[in-house]
Order: C-alpha cells, then structure tokens, then sequence
C-alpha cells in the first residue's frame, strides 16, 4: 500500500509547495472618508482606523503605497443627510473629492468606491422609501444607485462596488456606465451580501445604521447558500467583473461554494465586525494578533476568494514583507 508522505524537512520545501500565497496585490484597504477639514479622528469602535477628511487624504495614500498595497475602497460621510440621498452623486461630494486627490496622488493605486445611500439618506436605510408603502423603492433606488456610480466613475473610479443590495442594481449601474462611456470602469458586485450582526462598528464609522427597522428585506437570509449561488449568478448576467462574498468569515463556505461555480475574480469582505472583535481580544492580550491576522487572510485566500477587502491591509502588508 502506498502512503502520503508530508514534506516537513525544510522551510523553503514546506514555502515552496504551500497551495497558497498571500500576496500584498490581494488586499484592498478601506477608507472612511468624512466631509470637513483637517480630520484625522479614530473611529472609537475600530482603533486603528480612521475617518479622514479630503485634506488629509495624500498622506495616507503616500503611506499605503509605500507599503506596497495596491487598492482602496472608499465610503464617504457626508455632513448632510437628505430623504432622497441625493448628496450621493453630487460632482462636488466628498468622495467625487476624495477620488481626484487620490488620483493625483498615485495614479497607479485602483480606486474602488462603496455605491449605497445609507450614509445619505435620513432614513438610514440603503435604498430610498416608497413614502405611501413605507417600504423601499428598488426601482427608485437603483436609479439612485446608477447616478452615484456614474459621478464616481466621472471622478475617476475605477471600479463601482453596489452594496445596497438592491435588485438590478448592477444592470442599471453598467446601462449608465456604457451609456456614457466609462465602459472600462469595473463593477464589484456585493453579490452575496448577508444580513449579519457584524457591520455594526462600521455603522457607527459611517453613521448609516437604519433609524426603523432593519436592512433584512434586502441583505441575505444566513440560514441559506444556494441563494448566493443565484445572487452571484444574476449580478455576472446583469454585467459584474468581481463578485464579492461579506462577510468574509462566517461565510467561508460561501466563498468556496462561488469558487466552485464560477470563474469570475471573487472578492471576500473581512468586515468591521470581524475586525474589532479580534482588536478587542488582542488588546486584552488574549490571542496573537499577528498570527491571528495571518491566519484569517489565509482562510480567506485557501477558501478561494482572490480578493481580499480588509481593514487589516496595511499590517497584512508588513508582515508578509516580514516573513519572506
Ligand atoms: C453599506 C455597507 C455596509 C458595509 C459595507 N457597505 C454596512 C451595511 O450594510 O449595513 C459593511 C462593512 C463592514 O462592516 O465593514 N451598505
Ligand atoms: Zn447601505
């Protein structure tokens, strides 16, 4: 009987026939980008990142160039919120903003940009009400949607990434795309995108929690994964480039399940939630932050997603450059 045998001899033989690799061309950074001037603040219930103002902007992206990284996402807040969001494609907002600085800076760098209103909207909520109904409007909404993607791509976009999980939201966003010739600006789809308890401290960063009820009607049941194969399928039909499984962890299976049925770059979203519960445990001193860090952004990458959006990017950067 033939056995397997496992290579444990040497380092560079255990390095060389390792199935994966993080690579520092994997991660996109995100960023919360706030109106104002001369703002640096911590989010308090995410230490180690920031809101930035546009001012403060150039800096940063020196800094994670230098780093190697290759790619942010940014999500921008607004001072002013408005029932119909619509602040969210003005030419002049704060990510159309963002976007040229960081253009200027390193024209090299990709720019992705979060396309939803709650950050926008006065209800909260990531698509616009249907007054009469009190529910959400999706026709209204991806009109809505299409426009902030259409001024983001006019900033300089280079990749769109709808969030708000409305239906077509895609279709109409690559109609307006082509429509005005930005058919080489990218779509990221938030395709499968799960109704989970881990965006909260990141709704406190961007200030979008829903002041009713919840965003259930339109994120994913958690119970179910078939859905997301036909969640996926319908944003590649409606014209995504990347599709994007959030959040990362829970939902690894998830991402193994895209992995298997399609061949378009998959995106996995390592979120907020995810990220301060492992500062939590580290600050107290109870888990190996690095390692642990290392650790998940292999899970990631083993379960197939290529794409890997964390707000960990930057220490990711430095500790792979450590260990090779
Ligand atoms: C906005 C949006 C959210 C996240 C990304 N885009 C929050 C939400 O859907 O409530 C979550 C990101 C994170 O938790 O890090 N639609
Ligand atoms: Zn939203």
């Amino acid at each position: 009987m033939q056995r397997n045998r496992r290579l444990r001899i040497k380092q560079s033989l255990i390095d060389i026939t390792a199935e994966n690799q993080l690579n520092v061309n994997d991660f996109v950074f995100p960023m919360f980008v706030k109106e104002g001037n001369n703002i640096k603040n911590e989010i308090p219930s995410m230490p180690g990142q920031y809101h930035y103002s546009v001012d403060n902007l150039a800096k940063e992206i020196e800094d994670i160039s230098n780093l190697g990284l290759k790619s942010v996402l940014l999500f921008g807040i607004p001072n002013h919120k408005t029932e119909d969001g619509s602040s969210s494609f003005e030419g002049d907002g704060v990510v159309q903003q963002a976007i040229k600085v960081i253009k200027a800076t390193n024209p090299k760098l990709t720019i992705m940009t979060d396309v939803c209103v709650c950050s926008y909207t006065s209800s909260g909520h990531c698509g616009i009400l249907n007054n009469e109904k009190g529910i959400i409007d999706n026709d209204l909404s991806i009109e809505l949607l299409a426009k902030m993607a259409l001024s983001h791509a006019q900033a300089g976009a280079d990749v769109v990434a709808p969030s708000a999980m409305m239906d077509f939201q895609v279709e109409s966003i690559r109609e307006i795309l082509d429509l005005n010739h930005f058919e080489n600006t990218a779509i990221m789809g938030y395709s499968a995108k799960y109704y989970s308890s881990c965006y909260g401290p990141f709704r406190e960063a961007a200030d979008s929690a829903p002041q009713f009820g919840n965003r259930s009607s339109y994120q994913m049941d958690i119970r179910n994964s078939k859905e997301a194969i036909l969640e996926a399928e319908n944003d590649i039909l409606e014209g995504a480039d990347i599709i994007m499984v959030k959040p990362a962890m829970l939902f690894l299976d998830i991402i193994k399940e895209l992995s298997q049925n399609f061949n378009h770059p998959i995106a996995a979203y390592n979120v907020s939630g995810e990220y301060s519960m492992l500062k939590a445990a580290a600050e107290k001193g109870w888990i190996n932050e690095k390692a642990m860090i290392l650790e998940m952004a292999t899970a990631i990458k083993r379960a197939g997603a290529k794409i890997n959006i964390t707000y960990f990017a930057k220490e990711l950067a430095k500790i792979i450059k450590d260990i090779q």
